[in-house]
């Protein structure tokens, strides 16, 4: 898909899914039927490598995760690894919630949480029941490319980010050159045929490469992130490309 094309991207779009309520409810089936078997096939699939992902931006925001009584909103949670990434690097007196629209991912991070001080909220990132700015730093960890809509996914983190909070959406990119040649074999083909096996559902490891191929380029998402609101925009590739994390502040 051309550069222009994935200009006029509205959001995730799944097979079937014709508006972006239909395409919400088919990423949230999606997630479900995954749930059981998300962690091993992410760790599995990646090599492991989401681990340094997660670990990176998380140290990113070393700053202000730190900070006396920070709060922190980690949208598309799912089970809460990128979550737990924050806590590992955040004060005692941080607050942390993970949010995720799906209750079977939920009530895994719910259990791998256990005796952290996370909390965990059922609810849809479009539309958040948290008043205006209330948070320091907001993070989605391939979890923002999955929106129905990605340009009122961005103004309602505007929305709940304080004046000068950062928000932080690591997902991934698609490297060029010959490795990026090599990556794309693996990740149409190898990728889906193995989570296929392993989850038992045909469906969403088709979706993960459809939907990175659908999301926009770097430079088109840190336009809309301006437009949206937000100013020193960043995108830095993680992996050569394979994912990588965009920056901004309100
Ligand atoms: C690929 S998983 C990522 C989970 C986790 N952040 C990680 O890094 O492993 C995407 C998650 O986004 C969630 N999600 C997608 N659209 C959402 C929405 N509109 N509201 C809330 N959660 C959403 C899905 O349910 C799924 O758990």
């Amino acid at each position: 898909m051309s550069n222009s094309s994935k200009a006029t991207v509205i959001g995730a779009a799944p097979q079937g899914a014709s508006d972006p309520a239909s395409a919400g409810r088919a990423v949230r089936e999606m997630f479900t039927s995954i749930a059981p078997r998300y962690d091993l096939l992410n760790h599995v699939l990646s090599f492991n490598v989401d681990r340094l992902w997660w670990w990176k931006t998380a140290r990113s925001f070393a700053s202000i995760l730190q900070r006396s009584d920070t709060r922190v909103l980690d949208l598309c949670c799912g089970t809460g690894d990128m979550t737990l990434a924050l806590r590992r690097r955040a004060g005692e007196s941080a607050k942390i919630v993970g949010v995720d629209f799906s209750h079977a991912m939920l009530q895994r991070a719910s259990a791998k949480s256990a005796g952290t001080p996370l909390r965990w909220l059922e609810a849809d990132a479009l539309c958040l029941p948290f008043p205006d700015q209330q948070f320091d730093l907001i993070t989605a960890a391939f979890g923002f490319r999955n929106l129905a809509e990605y340009d009122a996914g961005l103004r309602e983190i505007v929305r709940l980010l304080r004046p000068d909070g950062e928000c932080a959406i690591l997902d991934f990119g698609e490297p060029r050159g010959v490795l990026g040649k090599l990556y794309r074999i693996y990740f149409k083909h190898v990728l889906p045929a193995i989570g296929t096996l392993i989850s038992g559902v045909r469906g969403p490891y088709a979706y993960l490469p459809a939907s990175v191929e659908r999301f926009p380029s770097p430079e088109e998402m840190l336009g809309r992130m301006r437009r949206a609101g937000f100013r020193e925009v960043s995108w830095t590739p993680y992996t050569f490309g394979i994912a990588g994390l965009y920056r901004g502040r309100k």
